[in-house]
């Protein structure tokens, strides 16, 4: 590490915010600035963000961190990118500009248009080239939408004249001045157009969704000199040398790097995966198979449960039901109950991801009475981001043959104990929440990190990760089957709503 670049800069731009922080060479968080930004429902089913407003906030953090602590631009190091993935962003080359919005990973609009695709047989095809399971979640029905209903996209497409990213790509479109179209392997793992295997786009799934070649990223490892920044967003040239989408990067900064370690990051969805080394494991239980990181040339495969709605049941509560107005609220009104007495929430408010993959599945509560309160309610719908990340652990436990002993967790909601020993308690392993939960940001910072010599290897980032509390089970054996058996019965009812 140079003296005079003490510092590496990680840009996390998640779901519902856009976040930078500064961490230092011990791994420490030097400086932290966020902003929230808007979520269009346009349509039942439909979540869009302004590819500008990603942008803008992105960049005003990033000014903000460093302004904050004093910190100037040439003190930085490196770049690392981390980013809400399969959101599918679709600009015009010459201008610049954003198409359409970008339509959010949780967007269903192409659900139809989907399980057309599995009628027709490509469900064996599909997971067999990209590791994934048809669903709208991944970017390739996005791109496809914006190509048949956005006026004169097609033809623009056909003719060269326009780029697909994922919100990292269009991250560094905005850091080059439009200089560098770009992505890492792990965001392109998640578009279902890109081959896990063969590590490059795949020609028959772009012909089968009729998404032109000349739109894709190049695609780079996320541990390498991706490209630097344009002299005047920053005022400085600043490598960007480390890239990987957001689960991939906490699985990484949760320093998982053994095969069957595994972890679960608690954010807006929950997002279990577990490495699995060299091999690209195929799921026998309704997982994802997907690129956990490649650096140099080794690469490193994972297997994935994402439920889409973790957090984002809270934020709905405060925000859309507004039984609290935060979410601090939610430890003290669960434990204010010794019980759920009954009340059960399924949160299937964008389908249902793992392992039960039902796109017509919606929100429900269940076993309501005259006496449930706004307590019962908002420990329900805690309770139900734990049992979600039981159901996707148990499929995994199937697929790798092993119990799970320990389970790394980092996201916001792990600040929430309740949360947590519950957790604990219904999966009967040891939960481990580090001392940094901003396992994502500090992943991608890594990566850059090595890129540049700013840290050595993956030992000397072995001795940064230090646990703060560990969760040990405590509940009955019996008490634990009982709470699984009503919330198995809840979910099975709230399946197939929509028709
Ligand atoms: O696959 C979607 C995921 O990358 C979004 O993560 O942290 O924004 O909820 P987050």
């Amino acid at each position: 590490m140079s003296q005079n670049k003490p510092y590496i800069l990680a840009l996390d731009q998640g779901t519902t915010s856009s976040r930078a922080i500064i961490f230092d060479q011990k791994g420490q968080i030097i400086s932290v600035a966020q902003k929230e930004f808007k979520q269009y429902f346009p349509n039942q089913g439909w979540v869009e963000h302004d590819p500008e407003e990603i942008w803008s906030s992105q960049s005003s953090v990033m000014i903000e961190a460093l302004v904050n602590k004093g910190i100037r631009a040439d003190q930085i190091a490196a770049i690392g990118i981390t980013n809400q993935r399969e959101t599918t962003i679709v600009w015009d080359r010459k201008t610049g500009k954003a198409l359409y919005n970008a339509i959010v990973w949780q967007d269903r609009r192409t659900a139809s248009y989907c399980n057309g695709l599995k009628e027709k047989g490509f469900a064996d095809q599909i997971a067999e080239k990209t590791g994934l399971i048809i669903d709208a979640y991944f970017s390739a029905t996005k791109i496809r939408w914006i190509l048949e209903n956005v006026e004169g996209a097609r033809q623009k497409a056909e003719a060269g004249e326009l780029a697909f990213g994922t919100v990292d790509s269009w991250l560094i479109w905005k850091l080059t001045a439009g200089q560098s179209h770009q992505t890492d392997i792990t965001n392109a793992s998640r578009t279902m157009i890109f081959n896990i295997h063969t590590q490059a786009w795949d020609k028959e799934l772009l012909s089968l969704f009729e998404i032109p070649e000349s739109m894709l990223p190049e695609v780079k490892s996320c541990s390498e000199i991706f490209t630097e920044t344009a002299g005047d967003v920053l005022n400085t040239k600043i490598p960007i040398a480390g890239v990987a989408g957001d689960q991939q990067a906490a699985l990484f900064g949760q320093l998982c790097t053994q095969p069957g370690m595994a972890k679960t990051t608690y954010g807006t969805g929950c997002f279990l995966v577990m490495n699995t080394g060299k091999e690209a494991v195929k799921s026998q239980n309704q997982l994802l198979t997907t690129v956990a990181w490649k650096i140099g040339d080794e690469i490193n495969y994972a297997l994935e449960g994402s439920v889409f709605i973790g957090g984002a049941a809270i934020q709905w509560l405060r925000d859309g039901i507004e039984l609290f107005s935060h979410a601090k609220e939610t430890e003290k009104l669960a434990t204010s109950l010794d019980d759920n007495e009954g009340v059960y929430f399924v949160p299937a408010l964008a389908g249902l991801g793992a392992p039960h993959w039902d796109q017509n599945a919606r929100g429900a509560f269940f076993g309501i009475t005259r006496g449930t309160t706004i307590a019962h309610m908002t420990r329900a719908a805690l309770e139900a981001i734990a049992y979600q990340v039981y159901d996707v652990l148990k499929a995994m436990e199937k697929d790798s043959g092993k119990a799970t002993q320990e389970l790394r967790v980092d996201g916001g909601a792990t600040a929430n104990n309740f949360l947590m020993q519950f957790q604990a308690d219904l999966l009967d392993c040891e939960i481990k929440r580090p001392k940094i939960i901003e396992t994502t940001a500090i992943g991608a910072a890594f990566l850059a990190g090595l890129a540049v010599g700013f840290w050595k290897n993956q030992e000397e980032l072995q001795k940064l990760w230090e646990a703060d509390q560990d969760f040990e089970p405590k509940m009955e054996p019996s008490k634990r089957e009982q709470l699984v058996k009503f919330w198995h019965k809840a979910v099975e009812r709230s399946k197939n709503w929509v028709e």
